[in-house]
């Protein structure tokens, strides 16, 4: 059986990186109502679900998550049966500079929505009572760094380093408090570093391909020896729509792709493919690779074990790093219109996150 068939699932942050491949995967490949709760932040971008528009299971929101007028008027309306929550701001760098805006929307946005679906979940009869699900997406980061050996698991004890990290730990700290104290059935998944298709451009990899095709310097921070995990955004968003489907309530799942890098190895691939796909008569984009002050707080190493969900669920990432990042080198190079409006609308890829936190004590900023 597809998974989520005939229920209508609110996906919050379904026009960001993540989100809009969840929403694509309920559309294409479920027979789920879909609500797309987004505020439309500069990461957010309908242009990532062309299949949406006319879509006769689909409908968007605009809506802020920290709005719980806006929040009750959606779960009058739409009577969700499972909620996904991927709304969030996403880049570390970012955090840096200004952390406000993500105590704001991760913490207080995740606050709001929770206390939203409990108002709406007490109020359910009970059969939907007890099938009602909110899956709450958060990330490894939470766990902190990693040695040189070992691989974080559900238990591993939370250890945040960044602003970013700090404000989604948080928030799980809230969905884990909400099923204890409330009973309201939530689940947890924290993930891996996703790439693919529609990744907005300040993340490495997309940035380094568009970065590599204007010829332009390739930064790597430090020394490139950080290790991430990557996981096809694709792989994740089947773990999610598999976890709200089959997932225990009050439970945690790892997900992730036994695709550890180091950050030098994952530019120097996206060089290659470059090289093959489109030569540039300049030479090897390697030759652009430009070592650069190293990130405030940066984690060495992250690495997801996912024997839990590849046991208890079945789930299993079907691409290597290697298919991954070549279909994702092809589709950057296949949908420069999707980016290049990006650029257009302003974001300049310039470096951000150096700063050291002064004159950004207010929750706006
Ligand atoms: P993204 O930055 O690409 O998209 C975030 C989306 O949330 C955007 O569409 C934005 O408009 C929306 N949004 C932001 N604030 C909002 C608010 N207050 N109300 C409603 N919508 C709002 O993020 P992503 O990479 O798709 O990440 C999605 C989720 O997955 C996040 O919770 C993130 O922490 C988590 N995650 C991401 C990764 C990754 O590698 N990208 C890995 C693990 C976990
Ligand atoms: O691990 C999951 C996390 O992955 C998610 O929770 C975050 O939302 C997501 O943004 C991502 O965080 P990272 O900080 O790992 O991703 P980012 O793409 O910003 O950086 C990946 C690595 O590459 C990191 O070690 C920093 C480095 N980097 C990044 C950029 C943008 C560079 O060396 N040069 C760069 O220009």
């Amino acid at each position: 059986m597809m998974p989520l068939n005939g229920k209508t699932v609110f996906v919050t942050g379904g026009a960001g990186f993540i989100g809009s491949a969840v929403v694509r995967y309920l559309l294409d490949r479920t027979e789920a109502n879909v609500v797309n709760i987004d505020k439309l932040t500069y990461a957010g971008n309908l242009d990532s679900i062309p299949q949406a528009v006319g879509h006769k299971r689909y409908v968007f929101a605009k809506v802020d998550i920290c709005s719980g007028t806006r929040l009750r008027a959606l779960f009058e309306r739409y009577q969700p049966d499972v909620i996904m929550n991927l709304a969030a701001e996403t880049h570390v760098d970012r955090s840096i500079d200004g952390p406000g805006k993500f105590i704001q929307t991760n913490v207080v946005g995740t606050f709001t929505l929770l206390q939203e679906a409990l108002h709406y979940w007490h109020n359910l009869e009970t059969s939907r009572r007890s099938a009602f699900r909110l899956l709450h997406v958060s990330t490894d980061e939470v766990y902190g760094s990693l040695g040189s050996v070992g691989l974080f698991t559900e238990t591993t004890p939370y250890d945040p380093s960044s602003p970013y990290s700090a404000s989604k730990a948080a928030s799980d700290h809230l969905v884990r408090a909400w099923w204890k104290t409330y009973g309201l059935p939530a689940i947890v998944t924290n993930c891996s570093n996703n790439y693919g298709p529609f990744h907005f451009p300040e993340k490495l990899i997309p940035h380094i391909i568009i970065k590599a095709l204007a010829d332009e310097q390739l930064p790597i921070y430090g020394d490139g020896q950080n290790i991430r995990d990557w996981l096809f955004v694709e792989d994740h968003a089947s773990a999610l729509a598999l976890v709200a489907e089959r997932g225990s309530v009050g439970e945690t799942y790892n997900v992730g792709g036994r695709s550890e890098r180091t950050n030098l190895e994952v530019v120097e691939a996206v060089c290659t493919l470059l090289d093959q796909m489109e030569p540039s008569r300049q030479g090897s984009r390697r030759r652009l690779i430009s070592f650069v002050e190293d990130r405030h707080g940066h984690d060495r190493r992250y690495a997801i074990g996912a024997g839990k969900i590849e046991q208890e669920l079945g789930w299993r990432a079907r691409e290597t790093f290697e298919s991954g990042i070549a279909k994702t080198v092809r589709w950057y190079l296949e949908n420069r219109g999707w980016w290049q409006a990006i650029i257009q609308r302003g974001y300049d890829g310039k470096r951000i996150g150096l700063s050291h936190g002064t004159g950004v004590a207010s929750i706006d900023a």
